[in-house]
C-alpha cells in the first residue's frame, strides 16, 4: 500500500534534515521537501534541494518566492507601516505566510495529507505555520516533529543525526538562531539571552557599526506610486530591487539595527536583535510621504489600524478576516501616496530631509509666517471658543461645586 505523504517546510539545516528522517522512520511517511527562496542568505539552494533527496525525500522543490513575497506580502506590510510593538518590522512573521501558501499548494498538487514544519514548541513561528495552514485548508493535518521528539539538546540532536546518516556540519554551529529574508534578519539565542549583554559585533552581517560607516553623508531619493516604492535616485526600479539596494545603502551606513525585548505570543519575553536596514528605511520614507498626502483624521485613524495590523500578523493571523479587512482599509489609503522622499544617511542615522508629491496637502499660503499668508486668524477666536466649550463648562461647574480634582 502506498504510504501517506507529508510536505515538509525544509531549510537544509540540521533540524529540518533530521525531520526528513524522523518523518520517514517514526511516522512511516513519504516526504516531499519544499524550500522557499524568500531572499535569505544561503550557500546555494541547489545544495538544499539535493540534500533532501539524499536523505530519502521522494520529491524536493526549491521555489523562488521573492517576487510574490514583495508583491503580495511586503507591499501590504509597507502600506500598514507594520512594526510590532512600534519597533520590529515583522521579518519572520511576514515570510511564514508566503511559505505556507506554497506548502499548501504542493500538498494539494501531490495529494499529501500532512504538512510538517521544523519549529520548536516555544516560538511564534509554529503558530504562524499552523494558523496559516488551517486557514488555507482546515482538512490538512499538521506535524511538528521538533515539538514531539525528545532531542532537546544539541548533543542529542547530533547523536540522532549521526545514527540516521544525516550529515552534521563540520563547522562549529553558530550560537545564534537566525531567520532572514528580503525584509531583514532576526538573531536570537547565545549571549543575547542575557538582556544586559551588549550584542557582539559578529551577530550582524547586513549592517556596519555606526563607527565603521563612511565619514561623508549619503543622500538617497526614493519614489513611490500608490504607496509602493518604484524608483531610486530618479531611476525606475522594481520594489524588490529597491529593497535590495536599500539593504545595501542603509546597511553600509550603519542604519537598521534593533535590540529589543519582545513579547512573544506564547507568553514569554525574549531578547531579540534585528538588522532591518531596507525595511526601516522604506517604512520611514513611506510614513514621511503619508504625512504629506494623507488628510489629518485619516492619518490619525490609520495609526491605530497599523498597530492592530502588526499585532494580528505577528500573532499568526495573516490569513484571517480581520487582517483582510484591515488590508482593505490600508489599501484605500494608498491611492494618493505617490511622490518622492529624500533621506540622508550618516553614521548610523537616517534622516528625512525632503518630501514632495503632486497630491501634497501642504499649502504654503496656509502654513507660511511670511508674506502671502491666507490663513484666517479671525476664525481662530470662534474656533477656540467652541472647541473648548465642553471643557470650559466642566471647569466652571467644578469650580462652583468645589469638586476636588487632579488639576
Ligand atoms: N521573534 C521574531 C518573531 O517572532 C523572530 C523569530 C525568528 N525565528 C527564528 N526561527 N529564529 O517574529
Amino acid at each position: 500500500m502506498a504510504k501517506d505523504r507529508v510536505v515538509l517546510a525544509y531549510s537544509g539545516g540540521l533540524d529540518t534534515s533530521i525531520c526528513i528522517k524522523w518523518l520517514q522512520e517514526e511516522k512511516g511517511l513519504d516526504v516531499i521537501a519544499v524550500a522557499g527562496d524568500v531572499g535569505q542568505q544561503h550557500q546555494g539552494l541547489q545544495i538544499v534541494h539535493d540534500k533532501a533527496l539524499d536523505l530519502g525525500a521522494i520529491d524536493s522543490r526549491v521555489i523562488d518566492m521573492r517576487e510574490e513575497f514583495c508583491e503580495d506580502f511586503l507591499s501590504k506590510a509597507l502600506a500598514a507601516n507594520a512594526m510590532y510593538e512600534n519597533k520590529y518590522p515583522l521579518v519572520s512573521a511576514l515570510s511564514r505566510p508566503v511559505i505556507v501558501k506554497h506548502l499548501v499548494d504542493v500538498a494539494h498538487e501531490t495529494g499529501a495529507r500532512y504538512i510538517a514544519h521544523g519549529c520548536t514548541g516555544k516560538g511564534n513561528d509554529q503558530v504562524r505555520f499552523e494558523l496559516g495552514i488551517q486557514a488555507l485548508d482546515p482538512e490538512l493535518e499538521i506535524i511538528a516533529p521538533a515539538r514531539e521528539w525528545d532531542l532537546l539538546t544539541r548533543p542529542a540532536e547530533i547523536a540522532y543525526a549521526e545514527k540516521h546518516g544525516v550529515p552534521v556540519p563540520a563547522t562549529k554551529a553558530s550560537p545564534y538562531s537566525i531567520d532572514d529574508n528580503l525584509w531583514g534578519r532576526a538573531i536570537e539565542c547565545g549571549i543575547l539571552e542575557d538582556p544586559w549583554a551588549e550584542p557582539p559585533e559578529d551577530v550582524y552581517t547586513m549592517t556596519s557599526g555606526a563607527h565603521d560607516a563612511p565619514a561623508a553623508p549619503e543622500y538617497v531619493e526614493i519614489s513611490f506610486e500608490h504607496g509602493i516604492p518604484c524608483g531610486l535616485n530618479g531611476e525606475p526600479k522594481s520594489f524588490m530591487d529597491i529593497i535590495l539596494a536599500m539593504n545595501e545603502i542603509a546597511g553600509r551606513n550603519g542604519f537598521g539595527r534593533i535590540d529589543m525585548i519582545e513579547n512573544r505570543l506564547v507568553g514569554v519575553k525574549s531578547r531579540e536583535c534585528y538588522e532591518v536596514p531596507g525595511a526601516l528605511t522604506l517604512i520611514q520614507a513611506h510614513k514621511a510621504l503619508e504625512d504629506l498626502v494623507l488628510e489629518r483624521d485619516l492619518l490619525h485613524y490609520k495609526l491605530g489600524i497599523e498597530q492592530t495590523w502588526a499585532t494580528t500578523v505577528y500573532n499568526g493571523l495573516w490569513f484571517s478576516p480581520l487582517k483582510e479587512a484591515l488590508d482593505g482599509f490600508c489599501s484605500a489609503t494608498q491611492q494618493l501616496v505617490s511622490g518622492d522622499v529624500r533621506l540622508r544617511f550618516y553614521k548610523g542615522s537616517c534622516v528625512t530631509v525632503g518630501r514632495r508629491s503632486k497630491y501634497s496637502l501642504y499649502d504654503y499660503s496656509l502654513a507660511t509666517y511670511d508674506e502671502g499668508d491666507t490663513f484666517d486668524r479671525d476664525a481662530a477666536k470662534g474656533f477656540i471658543e467652541l472647541h473648548g466649550l465642553p471643557n470650559k463648562t466642566w471647569a466652571r461647574r467644578r469650580k462652583e461645586t468645589g469638586t476636588p480634582g487632579q488639576i
